[in-house]
């Protein structure tokens, strides 16, 4: 597909010494496509070459020859220029590649280039909250749209399964454990133990004391409490598993927490080395302040533990060795900012290569919102992740039934839509934005959302379904689709690379669902505005093939974001 963007840098580079890389830098889109489709603005040339931007805009109208770059008008004003491409060109171009391809969009960018995507990430024994929830879906949308511009992607799922409350939980299940029916209900069972043995801890010194030891026999590799902390893990796995069934998650690591139980020492020692550890009231720390951080990495506690900090440290060395990653990114909510400023600064005394301390990313998100206040796993305000999503398939089931009593696979498209909604949902706004739930919004066919786009896509099936066949691309009229309504449409499917691009230069899926949500409204006004099936045979052939490159992307687009699209609803 012709690169316009790309080609009138090149034709500009003939005209003006600057180089190519600089040229497209300056290239914008205007918001208004009455100024172009393309715009150079000529200021920053103005003052090295020390004459009025107009003057060198229509000095290069003069000389820039746009023979063969689809371009077939070029405007001066103010001190802009202004190009427009052709709109046969442009259709030619769109529609011929979405014919020729079978995944439009995919690219080799990122060929040989590894990224590691740390996300979801939740805790054994803990509810998988809603926070783990946003992680999964902002991490397996990058992950998908990594992948399909050729990247080499490692997801780690980092479970919490490492820490001093597992010599807790296992004193409590010593204690009580058959009082439990932790094979029912894991994690709820689970919790109840962990706030009980708290409590007791609290009271008696001795319990506490009998904790901190179980954490020792576990570091050691005690056959008891190593059995035990399996058992919880593997419980809660097959919990936190019904979820990822239901959103389609996939990791490629599951190494959690405990896998770096054993590398841990070799983080104090670099960190030794580097003279960067000291003690402080019995515990090693890193002071960060040279760094611009006031509060200092915690490397070994006073009680001789490890910490959270300290496995991310270890976690960065074997990533590092192991995936020699350009970028690793980290999903987490906001409230983890200063935990990952702390390791990412303690993590340049580890000695590893720059390229690799660069590419440490925070990708922080916002919290989701009740409209009574903060979803949190403290007590009594719990929202159990499976419960949510099934509720949202039980909705999306009430509103099909109403709109269509007569579907089939009625269960699986309220999965699709169901599911579809939340996903879709927790990408809709720029990631860092807290979230309000609402379920009403979330589940608006009318809404900016996902129902939304399903709802266009199915529409556009049936659209293709009463067209019967769809003409071969050798017999399109280009000339057809040369009216606004259409020329909208197709000015987004041309783009779609380029937004999934931008998705990974800001790591933000919001960028691609903000875009199918204009590709799906421009859609519905070419639909409203422009009938389909008229007399003329080559108008109706066009329109339907226009509807049919819709179609793929809108489902290519939202499966990047791990939503799946229903035929009928
Ligand atoms: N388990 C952590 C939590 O629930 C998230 C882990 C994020 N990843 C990491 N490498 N620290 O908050």
């Amino acid at each position: 597909m012709i690169n316009f963007k790309d080609e009138i840098a090149e034709k500009l580079k003939e005209i003006v010494e600057i180089d190519k890389k600089e040229l497209l830098s300056y290239i914008e889109v205007p918001k208004d496509n009455k100024n172009g489709d393309y715009s150079f603005p000529c200021f920053r040339l103005a003052k090295e070459l020390k004459k009025a931007p107009q003057m060198i805009a229509n000095e290069i109208k003069e000389k820039i020859n746009l023979e063969g770059t689809g371009i077939d008008k070029i405007e001066v004003v103010g001190g802009f220029l202004n190009f427009f491409v052709s709109k046969n060109v442009i259709t030619k171009e769109v529609l011929e590649e979405i014919t020729k391809k079978e995944e439009y969009g995919r690219a080799k960018i990122g060929e040989g280039r590894n990224i590691v995507i740390d996300y979801s990430a939740p805790n054994i024994a803990k509810p998988f909250h809603i926070g783990h929830l946003r992680s999964t879906v902002i991490g397996g949308a990058l992950s998908n749209i990594y992948k399909f511009l050729g990247y080499n992607v490692t997801g780690v799922n980092h479970l919490g399964d490492y820490g001093t409350q597992f010599g807790k939980l296992i004193e409590g299940y010593k204690l009580w454990g058959d009082e439990y029916d932790i094979d029912s209900d894991p994690i709820n069972e689970l919790t109840k133990i962990y706030i009980r043995i708290n409590n007791l801890c609290k009271e008696d010194e001795k319990v506490l004391e009998a904790c901190r030891n179980n954490f020792k026999l576990l570091e050691d590799g005690d056959e008891n409490c190593t059995k035990l902390w399996e058992r919880f893990k593997t419980v809660s796995l097959k919990e936190f598993q019904k979820v990822y069934d239901l959103l389609g998650s996939k990791f490629e690591s599951w190494n959690g927490e405990a896998f770096y139980s054993d590398k841990m020492h070799e983080v104090v020692e670099l960190l030794e080395k580097s003279g960067k550890l000291i003690d402080s009231q019995g515990a090693k720390i890193v002071d960060l302040s040279d760094d611009g951080i006031d509060t200092p990495c915690i490397i070994i506690k006073s009680n001789g533990s490890t910490t959270y900090a300290t496995r991310d440290l270890a976690a960065i060395l074997y990533r590092a060795r192991t995936y020699d990653f350009e970028k690793a990114l980290y999903v987490t909510s906001y409230e983890q900012i200063l935990h990952f400023k702390q390791v990412f600064a303690t993590a340049k005394y580890l000695g590893l290569d720059k390229k690799y301390t660069d590419g440490l990313l925070h990708v922080p998100f916002g919290m989701v919102l009740l409209p009574e206040g903060k979803m949190s796993t403290r007590e009594g305000n719990i929202i159990k992740l499976e419960d949510l999503l099934n509720e949202a398939i039980e909705r999306a089931k009430t509103i099909i039934e109403q709109k269509n009593p007569d579907l089939e696979n009625k269960e699986e498209t309220a999965k699709k839509v169901g599911v579809g909604a939340i996903i879709f949902n927790d990408l809709s706004n720029n990631r860092v934005k807290d979230e309000i739930f609402d379920w009403d919004t979330i589940l608006n066919f009318q809404g900016e959302t996902g129902p939304y786009i399903q709802y266009t896509y199915v529409r556009i099936k049936s659209v293709l379904e009463k067209a019967g066949k769809i003409s071969d691309i050798t017999n399109i009229d280009f000339e057809k689709l040369n009216d606004n309504y259409s020329q909208e449409v197709l000015k987004l499917i041309y783009n779609f690379q380029d937004i999934l691009i931008a998705v990974t230069e800001k790591e933000e899926p919001s960028i691609l669902s903000r875009y199918l949500i204009d590709l799906a409204k421009a859609y519905s006004v070419f639909y409203n505005e422009n009938k389909i099936m008229v007399e003329d045979d080559d108008i109706k052939n066009a329109r339907v093939y226009l509807s049919y490159a819709t179609a793929k992307v809108l489902k290519e687009g939202t499966a990047l974001l791990g939503m799946e699209m229903p035929d009928k609803m």
